[in-house]
């Protein structure tokens, strides 16, 4: 037989999981028929006009100046920025043992991570319906059961959860974890209550299952809000929490952390193969942290984002037909629609992409194919003369598919 590479022999040297990948489709793709010219309202970016660019330069030039063969070399993760991820934990309410924090790429890396020390083919997880497919998408490629609990205005619907886990337990299935989004989650915007919180955690602690708190938006709160982090409740030991630097600093930066039961932490440290984050980027985002400047950044991004926020809610309501039904939410990067029968969300994508914006429908926040009359909406990375120039759009586009149906 002769070998050729372009007739698909490379097949059959994958592994399974990545032959798995090679058939999905990835969310963090470019819609179709977009332009350059599109106002694009899909993807939940950062607002580039609020990059820190000046004080990444300026703290650059302060650690290579500081000491430029530390930063340089092969090293452990900075400890300062442990520090800094430690207090800003403990100022939650969380008390922090330093052994059970890491540093990561991204949040994104635990997410990849949690399927190789969790997840044989066939085993069952449990995500929100919709979530951040990103995630889902490294579970789903390690052959995991989805198990799709709804999402309500106040966040995961903790009654259907309950009875997934008491149907699973009846069928002797104990689920690997549970993964949630529950402060500003993406895409619905949605804050999950204390009281739902705390019996989340308990359901975990009960049936032994951990609890994923991904708090990617945690910090981007538009006023105060008293709904705790997970890890403060009784039961925390069934809780895994991980945040970012990718929101309130930039993403491009890379960093991240986790926080969880040592077990679970010494299998994430084993797994994570570049062992420690580099010195230069985690000492970078330690120095930024000094004196209080990202305090202080964060306060601002919170109200540029709440104004940006309040914008898009506003033209909304002015441009959008009375029956589509959206959330106001009260921080995080998304606004979330839910559409009447007659405008389906990828057919009134298309046309207003042909308007000159898109959106991301909803289907795309689903492992099982739901969500085909719901809309996320990011507010977080146009201008916000763009964000209402792509309402206005969308809107007309939501009359005119009315207008061909009638
Ligand atoms: C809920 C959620 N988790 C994780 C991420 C990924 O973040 P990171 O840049 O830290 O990998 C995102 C990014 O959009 C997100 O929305």
């Amino acid at each position: 037989m002769t070998l050729n590479p372009d007739g698909g022999h490379y097949e059959q040297l994958f592994s399974k999981a990545a032959q798995r990948v090679a058939h999905q489709s990835s969310i963090l793709v470019d819609l179709p028929n977009e332009t350059p010219e599109t106002i694009s309202l899909a993807f939940g970016d950062a607002d580039p006009h609020i990059f820190p660019a000046q004080q990444i330069t300026a703290s650059v030039a302060g650690l290579l100046a500081e000491d430029v063969d530390a930063v340089m070399n092969y090293a452990p993760a900075d400890a300062r920025l442990l520090a800094v991820v430690q207090q800003r934990l403990e100022r939650r309410g969380v008390s922090v043992d330093p052994s059970q924090l890491m540093i990561t790429y991204g949040s994104s890396q635990v997410l990849g991570l949690l399927p190789q020390i969790f997840v044989e083919p066939g085993d069952t997880i449990i995500v929100e319906g919709p979530t951040f497919l990103g995630a889902v998408e490294y579970f789903a490629a390690a052959g995991a059961h989805i198990e799709t609990i709804p999402v309500g205005p106040q966040g995961m619907d903790i009654e259907a959860l309950a009875a997934c886990l008491l149907d699973l337990q009846h069928r002797n299935i104990r689920p690997k974890f549970i993964y949630t989004i529950p402060t500003f989650q993406n895409p619905t915007g949605t804050l999950m209550p204390a009281i739902a919180r705390a019996r989340l955690v308990a359901l975990a602690a009960e049936f032994g299952v951990l609890v994923v708190e991904d708090d990617a938006y945690g910090d981007l709160h538009f006023k105060e809000h008293n709904s705790p982090s997970m890890l403060t409740l009784p039961g925390s030991e069934w809780v895994l929490h991980i945040g970012t630097f990718s929101k309130i600093l930039a993403p491009g930066i890379r960093m991240a952390w986790a926080y969880g039961p040592p077990a679970v932490m010494k299998r994430l440290r084993a797994f994570k193969s570049e062992s420690d984050c580099g010195t230069f980027v985690t000492r970078l985002v330690s120095y930024m942290a000094q004196d209080g400047w990202l305090d202080r950044h964060i306060s601002s991004l919170r109200s540029h984002y709440a104004a940006k926020s309040t914008a898009m809610v506003a033209a909304i309501a002015e441009h959008f037909p009375k029956d589509v039904r959206t959330n106001v939410p009260e921080g995080g990067f998304f606004v979330y629609g839910y559409l009447p029968q007659d405008l389906p969300a990828v057919p009134l994508n298309d046309i207003a992409i042909a308007h000159g914006a898109s959106f991301l429908p909803g289907t795309t926040g689903y492992a099982n194919g739901q969500g085909t009359h719901e809309m996320r909406i990011a507010f977080s990375f146009q201008t916000t003369p763009n964000l209402v120039t792509g309402i206005t759009r969308i809107g007309a586009a939501m009359r005119e598919l009315r207008a061909r149906n009638s």
